[in-house]
């Protein structure tokens, strides 16, 4: 049988600071900003988010939820030969997350880079890191999703900063004879990259643009629930399967209404669908490996199961990733 890629472990980083609805209602209403714990959980499904300290970074939630899913897969920084850290919100210009990752986890081996896909960074990092181990590139792989959203988030706009959360989750992937990942399939459409951006950059020791995120929520909407089905169709076509053979479905956690509508349209029940939206609100990148963890942890997702993962985001990009667990 030809190379494959098998994951061999998950793992988690969740800033321990937790944010309610009620909490945000206060903290903006101090500044003459109404929301509501209603308005929240009805639009979104969001009931929480944790939070960063100021001076924690992605690389350091990156680090912990490597280091978790290490131990899962029962492997140390001598087993793995590449890290790859999708993330928007990195601690510098550069290096990359994924060298400062490395540096602290103790690797001294491989190769490590970051993806920048926004919210479809993991699905993005996940299908690259498969093609090198299927290529012989590489061994065993950590791939991370990794976030400080926080950090880009206008406070003072009440339509955006109440969706974000940070954090970071992780697997361990590695080479194997039989079959993990089964497709993947990635895409991006650059005309639509003025809907969802944070257009702000570093330059001559200044910020230029707009450092805060932006977003036209209902155009959003529509594109993101379209391009899910449709690429859910495709990897699980790619993969010689049917609908009916995906057991999990863990889509991209920005709003329980963007999953509810995207399984009815792949005749998914809702039941299959792994939620953790009203915990992590949206974590970007990170979001569907700390989905993929929690199902594996709560002993939802069991091995020998398929699970097919959509990522969605900013570019406007988009992916799939249907593995076998
Ligand atoms: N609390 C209370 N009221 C609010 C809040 C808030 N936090 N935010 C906005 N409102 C108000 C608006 O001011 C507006 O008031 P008005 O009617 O008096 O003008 C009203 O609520 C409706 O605002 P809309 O922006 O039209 O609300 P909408 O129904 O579109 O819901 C939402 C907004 C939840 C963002 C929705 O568009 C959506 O789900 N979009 C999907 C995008 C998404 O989830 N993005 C996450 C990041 S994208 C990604 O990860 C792929």
């Amino acid at each position: 049988m030809s190379r494959s890629t098998r994951i061999l472990g998950t793992g988690s980083g969740l800033p321990p600071r937790i944010v309610t609805n009620a909490d945000l209602a206060t903290e903006l209403g101090a500044r003459g900003l109404e929301t509501s714990d209603d308005w929240i959980v009805g639009r979104t499904g969001i009931r929480q988010r944790h939070l960063a300290a100021p001076d924690v970074t992605s690389s350091q939630l990156a680090t912990e939820a490597a280091g978790n899913a290490l131990q899962a897969a029962g492997l140390g920084p001598a087993d793995i030969d590449l890290i790859i850290v999708a993330t928007s919100t990195p601690d510098y210009v550069f290096p990359s997350t994924a060298c400062l990752v490395q540096k602290a986890l103790g690797v001294e081996q491989g190769a490590a880079f970051d993806v920048q896909a926004v919210c479809a960074g993991f699905v993005y990092a996940l299908a690259t890191a498969d093609s090198m181990i299927r290529t012989g590139l590489a061994r065993r792989a950590l791939v991370i999703g990794a976030e400080v959203f926080s950090r880009i988030l206008d406070w003072n706009d009440r339509g955006t900063c109440v969706l974000f959360g940070d954090g970071a989750g992780a697997v361990v992937l590695g080479a194997a004879d039989e079959p993990g990942i089964l497709a993947a399939r990635l895409h991006a459409d650059g005309r639509h990259e003025s809907i969802l951006r944070t257009a702000g950059n570093v330059s001559g020791g200044a910020i230029i643009g707009h450092p805060f995120l932006t977003m036209d929520g209902q155009a959003v909407f529509k594109l993101a629930v379209t391009v899910l089905d449709q690429v859910g169709r495709e990897v699980v076509e790619e993969a010689g399967l049917q609908l009916a053979d995906v057991d999990w479905l863990i889509p991209h956690q920005a709003n329980v209404r963007i999953m509810q509508a995207t399984a009815k349209r792949l005749g998914i029940p809702t039941s299959k669908v792994i939620i953790t939206v009203d915990r992590h609100a949206n974590t970007s990148a990170a979001s569907i490996p700390l989905a993929l963890d929690a199902g594996v942890r709560d002993g939802r997702i069991q091995p020998g199961q398929r699970v097919l993962m959509e990522g969605v985001g900013g570019g406007f990009t988009w992916g799939a990733v249907l593995a076998r667990m």
